[in-house]
């Protein structure tokens, strides 16, 4: 079974075979953890971006990791918290489970979360980190290959909550 980490930090310095972007269905870049990983990564980012958008809420587009010491970027939009009735826990969940399926498939070991739609998005925090530690665990048993998940905190809160959860 793979093992499922939390760490406080800024996900661009990690260098583990894929970050994920919390990202928006343009993939042209925006602010928060996105903004971080295109500056970190360089231009040639988001030439490789404009070919693969649109993407979906709850989908996920794999695209190498350029001047990042990631080797790959997993780029997932989350959804944008509008109350809890539009879906938004399924799409969060499908989130996190599309990111491990298309990492298996590229053959990633270790992979490293930010806390999607938690920021810009204005999910809860304390939901949304259930919905992803919960999504992750349900489907790490169909992606043996990945050996390594951690999720990367910026914030204390996020910390705290994720610590809770998997202690
Ligand atoms: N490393 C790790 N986590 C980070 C970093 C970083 N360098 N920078 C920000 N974060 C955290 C935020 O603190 C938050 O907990 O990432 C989490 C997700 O917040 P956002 O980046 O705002 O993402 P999200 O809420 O999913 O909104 C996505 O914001 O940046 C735009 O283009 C993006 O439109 C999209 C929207």
């Amino acid at each position: 079974m793979a093992e499922i980490e939390v760490i406080r930090g800024d996900i661009t310095a990690l260098a583990v075979d894929a970050i994920v972007n919390a990202a928006n269905s343009s993939l042209l870049g925006g602010g928060g953890v996105d903004g971080a990983i295109h500056r970190a990564a360089g231009p040639e980012l988001l030439k490789e971006c404009a070919g693969l958008a649109p993407c979906p809420a709850g989908e996920a587009k794999l695209t190498g990791g350029y001047g990042l010491p990631a080797r790959y970027v997993i780029h997932t939009v989350g959804p944008v918290w509008y109350g809890g009735k539009r879906n938004e826990p399924e799409l969060l969940a499908s989130c996190y489970r599309n990111s491990l399926v298309l990492a298996e498939a590229a053959g990633v070991q270790s992979i490293a979360f930010p806390n999607i739609s938690t920021g810009v998005y204005g999910y809860p925090k304390d939901r949304a980190a259930a919905a992803a530690v919960a999504a992750v665990r349900e489907t790490l048993p169909r992606t043996p290959g990945i050996g390594r998940v951690i999720f990367v905190c910026f914030d204390r809160e996020n910390y705290l909550l994720y610590q809770e959860l998997l202690a």
